[in-house]
């Protein structure tokens, strides 16, 4: 149909070519096209962060990503962080401080903090909640999550001391 593109990126190191309407956004490709559903849908407005995901190194929303804004880059969401050794330390720092419940937040959350543990890696608490703020929680108060982003920048610390 004369009204597709067609992209070809890289998701999780995996090369893809779709053929997509012109305003199909990011998150809906990602979920619905490539069946990757880690990668929530709140707001659906750029407002809530649960649909987070990394284009060419950097955080996006993918709610206000347009798909064809993703030609030719390497994509990243959650379920590509399970072999990354640096999300493997966030990910326990989570479970360790009880900074998720019902999950539905998480992902996004996760891509957030390791773009801030990768970036600002001096962050101050306040600097980690400014930052996290971006991204909403209904279940957990944001303490436990900033607790366990802090927890993982003073654990680079003592390693970069060691
Ligand atoms: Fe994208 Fe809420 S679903 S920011
Ligand atoms: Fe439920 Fe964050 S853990 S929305």
């Amino acid at each position: 149909m004369s009204d597709l593109h067609t992209i070809r990126l890289h998701v999780n190191g995996q090369p893809h070519s779709c053929a997509i309407p012109p305003r199909l956004h990011l998150i809906d490709l990602l979920r619905d096209e490539l069946g990757l559903k880690g990668s929530h849908l709140g707001c659906e407005h750029g407002v809530c962060g649960a649909c987070t995901v990394e284009v060419d190194g950097r955080i996006v929303r993918g709610c206000l990503t347009l798909a064809v804004q993703a030609d030719g880059a390497q994509v990243r969401t959650v379920e590509g962080l399970s072999d990354l050794p640096d999300a493997r330390v966030l990910q326990q720092a989570f479970v360790k401080h009880n900074a998720l419940q019902c999950g539905f937040c998480t992902p996004g959350m996760l891509m957030a903090a390791r773009e801030l543990v990768q970036h600002k890696p001096d962050a101050t608490r306040e600097e980690v909640r400014e930052w996290m703020s971006g991204n909403y929680c209904r279940c957990t108060g944001y303490h436990a999550i900033v607790d366990a982003v802090c927890d993982v920048l003073a654990q680079r610390h003592q390693e970069a001391a060691a």
